[in-house]
């Protein structure tokens, strides 16, 4: 018997569009991908505090703080990985229904995953933003000391060292954390918002 057999599915009494109407701009995700050290929770959270000022309600999610919680029983194998970026596309897709821009930041290093998460929401919610930068300068930041560790073999399964990261063929926006400054790279992504009319 299924698990789920005996679940209905109940109809809330207000829409995502109901929410987005009174918050006044549309729900999305904006979905950073890329190295450890690349700079993801810093763009992520520096976009937050921009759309803040802005008037535009937001939640980030950051890899480091929901493997804290959450998903706490993950580790880092590929299966881990498929289950941690799983979960965290259906609490987005709770987000978006709440009508509230979500920004993730996660390694994500599978496009398979990935593309799970853009194929759970609606068209044009998920938006990939793929922040690049070289391994080289990751490592050189190494902020928290884990490439250093990884390089030891005191980290297994380290994304770029000793396990893959899959850049993405065709992501919405590319921020270069190498050759722009963390104000530079926020102005990019609220000029990318603008532009397609979402706030
Ligand atoms: S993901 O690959 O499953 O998307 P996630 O973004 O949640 O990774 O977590 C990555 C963070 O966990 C890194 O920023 C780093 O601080 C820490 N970490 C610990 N072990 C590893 C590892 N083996 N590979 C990558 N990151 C690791």
């Amino acid at each position: 018997m299924s698990k789920n057999e005996n679940i209905v599915w109940h109809q809330a009494s207000l829409t995502k569009q109901d929410r987005q109407k009174l918050n006044n701009h549309q729900s999305f995700v904006l979905w950073f991908t890329g190295l450890s050290g690349s700079g993801k929770s810093t763009v992520a959270n520096a976009v937050a505090s921009k759309l803040y000022e802005l008037s535009v309600r937001t939640y980030v999610l950051d890899g480091d703080n929901i493997r804290h919680g959450l998903n706490k029983d993950l580790g880092f194998n590929d299966n881990d990985r498929k289950e941690n970026i799983r979960r965290i596309g259906e609490v987005s897709k709770l987000f978006v229904d709440s009508g509230q821009v979500v920004l993730t930041a996660f390694i994500s290093p599978f496009q398979e995953d990935r593309a799970v998460v853009r194929e759970l929401l609606d068209t044009g919610e998920f938006i990939e933003v793929f922040v690049k930068c070289p391994i080289e300068d990751c490592e050189k930041r190494d902020p928290k000391g884990l490439y250093v560790k990884a390089r030891q073999g005191i980290i297994p399964e380290f994304t770029g060292i000793s396990s893959p990261y899959e850049e993405p063929t065709e992501p919405e926006l590319t921020i270069e954390t190498n050759k722009y400054t963390v104000e530079e790279c926020v102005d990019q992504v609220i000029t990318y918002l603008k532009t397609k009319e979402l706030i």
